[in-house]
């Protein structure tokens, strides 16, 4: 047991409580962040004159090494130390004695934690930005790619209009640019600093707050010194983000899984992105995809668990806020891995174009084109829609199309149908003629490129 604290105790440790309470098999995680907090701590007392020049020094430079060294693998981070501060506050103390005594002079780990913490999160939102961008990036070159692959749109998972495969892709690019937007939001609201508020009142020892902020690279320090100590709330709009990524990446999984099935064929997912089975040798099974739209209950479920502890602390610092850091840290490198391997998916995916055009030209998606076929030509909206589906109703018994009923069968059911209905119905028509912003028509998507173009090379 190497714990910093035991003067008023008069008893060790039981060894389950000491097991129960530690967390340095998980807070060694943010050891990097532990030190540069130190290191900045340390180089302000030095700075306000609360310790010496050269003792700020000394342990400065010794923070240094010790940091150096876990990165090169010459240090272990021994797990008989509680956390991760004390295992760094021992080894400096260890080398350079009574100076390394002096570094935790006017903090606590109260705001310590809270800073680490924040500071890995920061970097963190980074990182999971860098991922999102090469995801965008990958949906933005396949709409490029897509402007004239036909496939179904669908509602309740029925056929209902035609579009593209870009215009499809292109509703995930709308998800996405929100979800890195909302991280940008997040790490901007969170970019506080809360070294200095001590345990929960502050210090008496001149702290130059501004100082260890602008040294750490925060816009300033927090308000509250209690709050600050207390503040878990950007981890659970993290973890809110978090959620609607996974959200996102398992609505577009569960699509893939269908577009891959035996039924559809629309996509092949590429040999390294499947999996076979033990017993059915003609098996290629979509498994990434299956556990990206799983792995969303795991993210969710980190979330409600924060909520949940959190929502009966009292003020300020209290134990149980121990609990964020596996299931933050479990979170982001679930979602890291999940973007990552869904970008590799999709990526290598073959396009079954032909399938995807042939089910688009089947299911009467053209019906609504016909309807406003017969508005242009007169006729008012409802008649319209009660002749069309008559018409359908024709077409299913005959097991044809619309376009594929003859002009004669077709003025069966109205006068008003002319020889221009096929040009007015095909499949050219009814997505290349969709120009509004927004709408799947080719005019329409070059200009959502475009504007997308801006986007990623200001990203
Ligand atoms: N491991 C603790 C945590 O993650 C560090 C803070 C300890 N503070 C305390 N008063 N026991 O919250």
């Amino acid at each position: 047991m190497a714990q910093l604290w035991g003067g008023r105790f008069t008893k060790e440790t039981d060894q389950l409580v000491y097991n129960f309470n530690a967390s340095i098999t998980f807070d060694q995680k943010f050891y990097k962040q532990d030190i540069e907090g130190s290191i900045a701590h340390a180089t302000m007392l030095g700075k306000t004159g609360i310790i010496t020049i050269e003792e700020s020094d000394k342990i400065v430079n010794e923070l240094k090494s010790i940091l150096k060294e876990v990165e090169d693998g010459t240090l272990e981070i021994g797990s008989e130390y509680e956390d991760i501060h004390s295992f760094v506050e021992a080894t400096l103390i260890d080398r350079i004695g009574d100076t390394g005594k002096k570094l935790h002079t006017g903090r606590s780990r109260n705001d310590q934690v809270a800073l680490d913490m924040r500071l890995y999160t920061r970097d963190e939102i980074e990182n999971i930005k860098g991922l999102l961008k090469e995801l965008l990036t990958t949906l933005h070159t396949l709409m490029k790619e897509n402007l004239d692959t036909y496939m179904p749109g669908f509602t309740h998972l029925q056929k209902a209009q035609p579009v593209t495969f870009a215009h499809h892709v292109g509703a995930y690019m709308e998800m996405f640019k929100r979800d890195y937007s909302r991280l940008t939001d997040i790490y901007n609201r969170m970019n506080v600093c809360p070294l200095g508020a001590g345990a929960l009142a502050g210090t008496t020892y001149p702290l130059d707050r501004e100082l260890t902020a602008s040294l750490l690279g925060f816009d300033g320090p927090t308000l509250n010194s209690m709050d600050s100590v207390s503040d878990r709330d950007y981890l659970i709009e993290l973890l809110s983000a978090l959620s609607t990524i996974c959200m996102h990446l398992s609505r577009f999984s569960e699509e893939i899984i269908i577009w891959n099935s035996n039924e559809y064929q629309f996509v092949e997912l590429d040999d390294a992105y499947s999996t076979g089975s033990s017993i059915m040798p003609q098996k290629k099974n979509p498994d990434i995809a299956e556990l990206v739209r799983g792995k969303t209950g795991r993210v969710y479920g980190a979330l409600i668990s924060l909520l949940t502890t959190m929502k009966g602390i009292p003020l300020a610092y209290n134990k149980d806020m121990q609990e964020d850091k596996e299931l933050t840290f479990d979170a982001i490198d679930t979602v890291k891995g999940c973007i990552a391997l869904f970008n590799g998916m999709i990526s290598t995916m073959k396009l079954n174009k032909d399938n995807m055009k042939v089910s688009a030209m089947k299911g009467f998606t053209n019906a609504t084109d016909a309807a406003d076929y017969l508005v242009k030509n007169g006729v008012a909206f409802r008649d319209a829609h009660g002749i069309i589906g008559r018409l359908v109703l024709y077409a299913i018994e005959q097991n044809k199309a619309i376009d594929e009923l003859s002009l004669e069968e077709l003025q069966s059911i109205s006068p008003v149908f002319k020889e221009d209905i096929y040009d007015a119905i095909s499949l050219e028509t009814c997505v290349g003629k969709r120009n509004t912003i927004g709408a799947p028509g080719a005019e329409a998507m070059k200009k959502v490129i475009e504007i997308n173009d801006n986007y990623l090379a200001n990203l």
